[in-house]
């Protein structure tokens, strides 16, 4: 449960690997003046610094006639792995903050794509934050203190609380599974391989604006499953949809999880092992459009109009650039993946993920200042 430091060249919680729980939060802002903006990114800034290490935010004050600096309810839990990650949505540059001219050419809201069923209520948001951590209590407790301190300043959009297997329960760390029964995450490149990283992840130099180099662009996709469909489909549709065996993971035709997807096998029919409309297909492509995946599940209770599960997927991607990986993958997907029989796409926002902040600075310094 050791502590992951808040102060690094890039932040925390990108090619960290993902802990147990997650918990999301989208906030709008409610100030017009950078100054207050400022303000609250410092404030944010030392909070999180503080929360990851496990430590109380703020300094406690023994004056019992006001209320404690810190909610409490993280009081002696470990660091749990937390990280805590800020980004800004496309509405961050409007005219409010007079931020127009910063906005970094390719970053904007994602075109429609075929099938989105969006809801209002699970989209967009001046600005993202991503909290994980191995504890969902300490997790919760990080998005409750932020939203605390942004009173006045900024206020909660939506918030989507997530969880894959936890370390306990799978002390292998083999790759989670989703809500479909699938190993997900296992075509996601090295988070250990800088340079892969480099190419497809952190925002370079060359790319600009200098603000955003070492940072990294989010994509946030809620996913609604039709599980109650996907449990009476069978075990070989299932595996066709994705084009992996369900049990192994391996891609069809093959033996390892980690095996090659063998692109041009065909099975004694004649027909592409890996079907032409499977996902893996689809999403690998060419194989150099590559995004970091680190999704997790989620599980909001039921929808009561159509007495289901209200369950599935709440994708997050890292990219470089989202017009150039996020866009055309998903609209490969969009149109093709035998998924969409199972899925809906009910939520979306993107966010430009700054680099990591140095101590005494503050997350977006660069852009504000
Ligand atoms: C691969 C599940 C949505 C991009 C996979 C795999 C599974 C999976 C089981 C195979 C194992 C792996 O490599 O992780 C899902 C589910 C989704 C979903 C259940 C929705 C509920 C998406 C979306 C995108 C995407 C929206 C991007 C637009 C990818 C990529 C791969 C992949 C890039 C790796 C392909 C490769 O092997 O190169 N997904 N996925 N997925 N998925 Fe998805």
């Amino acid at each position: 449960q050791a502590s992951i430091p808040f102060y690094d060249t890039v932040q925390a919680g990108i090619v960290t690997p993902s802990q147990d729980f997650l918990c999301f939060a989208s906030f709008d802002l409610v100030v017009n003046r950078i100054e207050d903006v400022r303000k609250l990114f410092r404030e944010w800034t030392e909070a999180a610094a503080q929360m990851a290490a496990g430590q109380p935010v703020g300094e406690e004050s023994s004056n019992a006639f006001l209320p404690p600096k810190d909610t409490g309810e993280a009081a002696g839990l470990l660091p749990a792995r937390t990280t805590i990650t800020f980004g800004v949505g496309p509405s961050f540059f409007d005219e409010r903050l007079g931020l127009q001219a910063k906005r970094p050419a390719s970053f904007k809201v994602l075109p429609k794509f075929p099938g989105d069923s969006l809801l209002e209520e699970w989209c967009g948001g001046d600005i993202g934050v991503q909290v994980c951590a191995n504890d969902l209590q300490v997790a919760f407790h990080a998005i409750r203190n932020l939203t605390r301190i942004a009173r006045g300043k900024a206020v909660l959009r939506w918030m989507q609380e997530g969880f894959q297997r936890t370390g306990a329960a799978n002390p292998a760390g083999e790759t989670p599974r989703n809500l479909l029964g699938f190993k997900d995450g296992t075509g996601n490149p090295n988070v250990n391989d800088r340079e892969l990283m480099n190419s497809h992840v952190w925002v370079q130099p060359s790319d600009g604006p200098s603000w955003m180099e070492n940072g990294s662009y989010m994509v946030t996709r809620r996913i609604r499953m039709r599980i109650e469909v996907w449990d009476r489909s069978s075990l070989q549709d299932q595996e066709t949809t994705f084009g992996r065996h369900r049990a192994s993971g391996a891609p069809l035709g093959e033996q390892g999880e980690f095996d090659p997807l063998a692109l041009d096998k065909k099975d004694e029919n004649g027909k592409l092992a890996i079907p032409a409309m499977s996902h893996v297909r689809l999403s690998h492509g060419d194989g150099s459009v590559k995004i970091l995946r680190r999704s997790y599940s989620y599980s909001s209770g039921m929808d009561l109009k159509s007495g289901q599960f209200d369950a599935g997927l709440f994708f997050v991607s890292y990219q470089r650039n989202i017009a150039t990986q996020f866009v055309p993958l998903q609209e490969r997907l969009a149109k093709q993946d035998k998924l969409n029989e199972y899925i809906v796409h009910v939520g979306s926002a993107v966010f430009a993920c700054f680099p990591g902040a140095k101590k005494g600075g503050y997350i977006g310094e660069g852009l504000l200042s």
